[in-house]
């Protein structure tokens, strides 16, 4: 294991084949247990290596990608796109941490930066689609303010998926909930304290 911290970066065309391979081992092994069979036995890593080379070439200024590295090595990424929907104006796509290094922190690095690049460009509802049996995957995007919208009976993976929200109450909503858990954490520090 490393002992270098992963660093959170502004991603660029020169990442496309390190993101291709990292969302296909994930796709591989992350959701193997969620997906159909036939999806995850179905998938070519030159497509995605084509998506995402066509993702950089015609990124505009309402979309950001980011990307974690550990050790100069890509092993993390989530994008923000704009999204032409009357219910939504962006979503969340792409957020994967390598198989192996999950549960340290890394995807929280990439959502906070995300969530940072949402407010910068003033969307208002943001939507993002998980499988719905990935409950791990959902208590994550749970703990960093996603609230479920509606389930719908079949995604891209060919398993029922549920979409989740972050709107612009939220951020509010999230404020205090942070304000309470410190405000909480220093009542404690100081009943011990004293
Ligand atoms: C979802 C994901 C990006 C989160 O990144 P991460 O680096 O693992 O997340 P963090 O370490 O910052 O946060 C961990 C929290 O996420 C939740 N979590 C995520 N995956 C989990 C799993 N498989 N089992 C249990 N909890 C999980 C837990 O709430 C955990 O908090 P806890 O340790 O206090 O219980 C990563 O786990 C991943 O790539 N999963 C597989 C691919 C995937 O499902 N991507 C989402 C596509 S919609």
């Amino acid at each position: 294991m490393s002992k270098e911290l992963p660093v959170v970066r502004q991603a660029n065309a020169y990442d496309a084949a390190s993101i291709a391979r990292l969302i296909h081992r994930s796709h591989t092994i992350s959701f193997a247990p969620f997906a159909l069979e036939e999806w995850v036995g179905s998938r070519d890593i030159e497509e995605y290596r084509s998506k995402w080379q066509s993702v950089f070439d015609t990124a505009g200024d309402n979309e950001d990608t980011y990307v974690a590295t550990l050790d100069d090595t890509v092993v993390g990424s989530v994008r923000v796109a704009q999204l032409q929907s009357s219910e939504f104006d962006a979503q969340l796509v792409g957020m994967h941490v390598e198989p192996g290094l999950t549960g340290r922190g890394i995807g929280s690095l990439l959502m906070n930066r995300a969530k940072v690049f949402i407010e910068e460009q003033g969307f208002s509802r943001v939507e993002l689609g998980v499988i719905a049996a990935n409950t791990g995957t959902r208590r994550f995007y749970e703990t960093h303010g996603w609230l479920l919208v509606r389930e719908l009976a079949d995604g891209v993976e060919g398993v029922p998926v549920v979409i989740y929200e972050l709107g612009p109450g939220r951020y509010a909503a999230l404020a205090d909930r942070h304000a309470e858990h410190s405000a909480s954490k220093q009542r404690t520090l100081h009943d011990t304290e004293s």
